[in-house]
């Protein structure tokens, strides 16, 4: 572990605690060029690219922005190790690097799902290539893998060398120069992981097939397989090693490279073509096109008996017949005729000499450019996304990384660099387009004035190519296609016409003296946003053309072999309609290619090359200012300091300087804008000195960091010994760990609430169907939360008939649960339940059985309580109870007697004891009678309190039946029928009571409701009885 010199080893993953080189930026500048105090001055720029490559620090950022200087030499930051290091940490806290970069554009990918693009640009030799290889390779290397597509990330890298070996050349520049531009987008699954890849190709450099400046080659491809294809491969291509044999390789003069091994290239390339799953025949076939190339080259033509032009090197033209599968007469006719078709005839003209030599360079050139075209498809199929990968619905994100000429000033510029010119315009265009964007969104997210930036806006630049019918594509596409004679002067003249007076287009006629002198009568000069260009015309309407003559697309049609007549569709040659011209087709897939890019967010790798010779440690100031001016860094630092040099997150900030404020040292605990607030404070930074945004802090100007920077290490040795005397390290190793530890525990927590809510929702879907895994945690817990709420909330009385509804499993449980607390409560309110009461209780329940729902007054009578006695002891006369002896006096209760004829009431005591009832009237006891004997007792179901006792009837002794009327006669006749045992004996009757009356006679109490209680004589000789009506609701 190693901490005092700026890393901490943690569990074996290195971390850089801080921005480290903020200490060491006297030494190695600054890592951030926003930092630059000088943000204006280029001569600054420069120096502080000077000091870092001096110190082998290749890249610095500008904001998110990314510049590389070419090395020229192997570094050792490209390690696992190093890999390992840059994975998961943020951009600012580690020294830049391209790994930097790669991270957070696929972090950025991942948390916020948005499709990403890396451009890289540069001028030739500045490392473009070099670059997207390593970004490849750190993803290749750090993501996880797909197991359906364990050889995806093989394949992707394997088509490197591939397209390398076709599209790559040595150049003056730079010894393996990609001749193409080329964007290729990787597209990650859902956890991150590549599952496919996708290539698009731009502009390959065709003229190079058949003409090579002095000491630049041809493609690697055709050097490769003289030197490394084996003998009798050579001997199926009828080819001879040397390379000087061929007229198509010796242009240059530069038929070997100390730099590289051809023979080594060709292994890897043949073993990446079989790893991309290139079919041994296809690669036959393949190299087949390659040998037909070199040969048709060597096919030379002179003059014949007729003055005609005529092939004079019969085998190498067979030779291309048989590589290319094509009829060998067949080919030289079409090499040395053509064929117009005139108001709908068809024509046959011979070709003179330097004709056919053009027909036999145009058909290499597209011959090895449509192949070139078909490699690219065939790389695409391999590296294609899965069919079930890209229907799962479950979405792919894209990192596109896009690597294309950067602008490119040659001492003659041609078609080819007003096109590469072109498309760093566009691409220029995009860059202040999204950056600018990019900021002024993170101002306002982080609620910051924006403070308006001027910038070049290069669209007048853009218009003034492209535009239609006044653009120069344009024009260039009029002339080539206007009837007439026309050259490469004329399109200059129709340039001069449209467009003169255009402030960024000039030619030798329409400029002034000065301008004039630099240029020469065939050029126009473009004021691009990097710089001024000369471009020559000459050639500039062929290249548009890329003209074949039909027959020559007619013979490769008919091609047996498959790449050929793939390259070649019947279809062109039936379709009269002439195809879209180079300058137009280039145009269009710009647009498209801007399309992608606008729609992913950017990232850029800005490359420099140091210096010309490919040298190591060399740094070429001029040729940096002049890469510095096209690349418009300058203009990029400028728009990213707009305002503030310096930001960073709350927490970032807070960590690092928390030790130079006491209130915020060693740990701050309120919100994190209050602890940068109160730092900034006590630092005493002035109010135009910094802005406090939602998330982040914006410093103005460096000096203020870095005056808090020195303060920080000025403090680093007081802080770096604890009391206890424990290096603060260690502190922060446990600090670390400790925090490390509650992560993992929240996370845990995390994932197994995620798994519950998945059991949950899964467990509701399936809630209907039997227990099954997928419903078992849902059921269990509607189970158990029935039961855990029926436990609050049981009924606490028996009267309480309320009872939670139970889940559909639940419904019989519940049913006996709620018979078991039923139960449960009944016996328990019983054994509570005293003697006196229980007597209560029996008696009400009698009473209940007797009048319930037959008598008015019942509900007022249960109501009450039944007393032992409506008499005092007192008030029963001596003489009466010693007249009853033994017999006790059970209940005792004043009634009123009414006479069986005449009815005349008269005040009784009816006294109960266990075997009769008597009557008495004050002393003397009036009458008793038997229980045994009574035969009834009859009462009305009004509120009265009639009630007639019936006597027997047979005895004539008896004097009849006794009629009396009683305050308590619920009570009353409830207890009298106990005792008598005489409970079903009690008549309740609705509308009047019969009793008899002495010797065999009658009488009839009559009963009807009325306002208040009446007892009198009625009608017929019948006790009339009038009912008050209770209301018992
Ligand atoms: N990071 C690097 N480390 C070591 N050498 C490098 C690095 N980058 C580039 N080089 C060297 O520079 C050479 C040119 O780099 P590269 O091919 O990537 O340039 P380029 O920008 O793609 O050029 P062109 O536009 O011509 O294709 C490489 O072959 C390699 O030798
Ligand atoms: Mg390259």
């Amino acid at each position: 572990m190693r901490y005092q010199g700026r890393e901490v080893d943690v569990e074996g993953r290195v971390r850089l605690v801080m921005e480290s080189a903020l200490t060491a930026r006297d030494r190695v500048g600054v890592q951030d060029f926003v930092l630059l105090e000088n943000y204006n001055s280029e001569a600054a720029f420069i120096e502080n690219l000077r000091r870092r490559f001096g110190e082998g620090l290749i890249y610095t950022y500008i904001g998110s922005v990314l510049v590389s200087v070419n090395p020229y030499k192997e570094l050792e930051i490209y390690s696992k190790q190093q890999m390992e290091r840059y994975r998961g940490v943020s951009f600012y806290e580690i020294s830049p690097h391209i790994y930097a970069l790669s991270d957070t554009a696929y972090r950025a990918m991942r948390t916020e799902r948005k499709d990403q693009c890396i451009m890289i640009s540069g001028e030739s030799g500045a490392g473009k290539t070099e670059a997207s290889k390593k970004i490849l390779l750190y993803y290749a290397v750090t993501c996880p893998i797909n197991a359906h597509m364990a050889t995806l990330g093989d394949r992707l890298l394997q088509s490197n060398p591939v397209l390398e070996a076709f599209g790559n050349a040595k150049t003056f520049r730079n010894d393996n120069s990609s001749r193409f531009g080329k964007y290729m987008g990787v597209q990650f699954d859902f956890r991150g992981a590549p599952v496919g890849g996708h290539i698009l190709n731009y502009l390959l450099e065709k003229s190079r097939v058949v003409h090579q400046n002095h000491g630049e080659r041809n493609f690697h491809i055709f050097y490769q397989l003289l030197d490394g294809g084996d003998d009798n491969l050579l001997t199926t291509l009828a080819l001879q090693r040397n390379p000087q044999n061929y007229s198509y390789l010796v242009k240059g003069n530069c038929p070997r490279l100390s730099s590289v091994s051809d023979k080594n290239n060709w292994k890897v390339v043949m073993k990446a073509l079989s790893v991309i799953g290139f079919a041994e025949e296809e690669v036959q076939k393949l190299l087949s096109i390659i040998a037909g190339v070199l040969h048709l080259g060597n096919t030379q033509f002179g003059e014949g008996e007729e003055g005609e032009t005529c092939i004079t090197t019969e085998t190498h033209a067979t030779n291309v017949a048989k590589l290319l599968g094509v009829d060998v007469s067949a080919l030289g006719e079409a090499l040395t005729h053509k064929k117009l078709t005139a108001k709908g005839e068809e024509m046959i003209t011979p070709l003179n000499f330097e004709q056919a030599m053009s027909a036999r360079d145009a058909l290499a050139k597209a011959v090895y450019g449509r192949t070139f075209t078909w490699l690219v498809e065939k790389i695409n199929q391999s590296v294609a996304l899965q069919e079930e990968i890209y229907h799962s619905g479950k979405g792919c994100s894209v990192i596109g990384l896009l690597d294309i000429y950067g602008f490119e000033v040659l001492q003659h510029n041609s078609f080819e660099q007003f096109c590469i010119n072109y498309c760093n315009e566009k691409l220029q265009q995009l860059f202040i387009e999204l950056t600018l964007r990019s900021e002024q969104e993170e101002y306002e997210a982080e609620g910051i004035a924006w403070e308006t930036v001027q910038y070049f806006d290069n669209k007048i630049i853009c218009d003034l190519i492209e535009e239609k019918h006044k653009g120069i594509i344009s024009t260039l596409d009029e002339e080539c296609l206007r009837p007439g004679e026309t050259c490469d002067a004329s399109f200059l003249e129709k340039l001069e016409d449209t467009l003169g007076g255009h402030p960024h287009f000039v030619t030798h006629k329409l400029a002034n003296g000065k301008t004039r002198k630099a240029m020469g009568r065939e050029e126009f000069r473009l004021l691009h946003y990097a710089g001024e260009v000369n471009y020559n015309v000459n050639g500039f309407l062929d290249k548009n053309n890329d003209l074949l003559n039909r027959n020559l697309k007619e013979v490769m049609c008919q091609s047996h072999n498959q790449i050929v007549s793939y390259c070649f569709r019947r279809e062109e040659v039936m379709d009269q309609k002439r195809p879209e011209m180079a300058a137009t087709q280039f145009k269009n897939n710009l647009m498209k290619l801007m399309e992608i890019l606008g729609s992913k967010e950017p990232s850029y790798v800005r490359c420099l090359k140091p210096n010309d010779a490919k040298q190591p440690g060399r740094f070429d100031e001029v040729l940096i200012r002049h890469q510095v001016k096209y690349l418009g860094l300058m203009e990029n630092l400028r728009v990213r300091r707009a305002g503030f040099a310096y930001r960073r997150r709350f927490e970032a900030f807070l960590q690092r300087y928390k030790p130079l404020c006491p209130e915020t040292w060693p740990n701050w605990h309120g919100r994190l804008a209050d602890g940068v607030s109160t730092l900034v404070n006590h630092l005493g930074y002035k109010a135009e000195e910094y802005k406090l945004g939602r998330s982040k802090i914006f410093i103005r100007f460096p000096k203020t960091l870095f005056t808090t920077e020195d303060a920080l290490q000025a403090k680093k040795p007081e802080i770096g010994e604890c009391k206890n005397g424990f290096p603060e390290w260690r502190l922060i190793t446990i600090q670390s760990g400790w925090r490390g530890m509650k992560a993992r525990r929240r996370a845990k927590r995390r994932r197994e609430a995620a798994e519950l809510i998945r059991k949950f929702i899964k467990g509701f879907i399936y809630r209907h169907e039997d227990y099954c895994p997928e419903n078992e945690y849902f059921l269990d817990h509607v189970r158990y939360s029935f039961l855990k709420n029926l436990r609050k909330n049981l009924p606490r009385s028996v009267l309480d008939k309320t009872w939670p509804t139970p889940p559909p499993s639940l419904v019989e449980a519940s049913e006996n649960l709620w018979r078991m607390h039923m139960r449960n409560m009944v016996v328990k309110y019983c054994k509570r339940v005293q003697p006196e009461w229980r007597k209560q209780m029996i008696q009400k329940v009698a009473a209940s059985e007797i009048f319930k729902d037959q008598k008015d007054s019942y509900p007022q009578g249960v109501g009450r309580l039944f007393l032992d006695s409506r008499l005092e002891r007192e008030q029963i006369n001596l003489k009466v109870v010693q007249t009853l002896g033994s017999d006790k006096v059970q209940y005792g209760v004043p009634v009123v007697k009414y006479d069986r004829r005449g009815f005349k009431p008269r005040p009784r005591q009816l006294l109960l004891t266990n075997t009769f009832a008597v009557l008495v009237d004050k002393t003397k006891i009036k009458q008793r009678i038997d229980y045994a004997a009574l035969r009834g007792i009859s009462v009305s179901s009004l509120s009265d309190g009639m009630f007639v006792l019936h006597m027997p009837n047979e005895d004539n002794k008896q004097k009849g039946d006794v009629v009396l009327h009683c305050d308590h006669v619920i009570e009353l006749v409830t207890k009298l029928a106990m005792m008598a045992s005489k409970v079903n004996y009690v008549n309740i009757n609705p509308g009047s009571i019969t009793f008899a009356v002495a010797r065999g006679k009658e009488g009839i109490i009559d009963f009807v409701r009325g306002s208040e209680l009446k007892v009198a004589k009625g009608k017929r000789g019948h006790l009339l009885v009038i009912a008050p009506q209770i209301n018992n609701i």
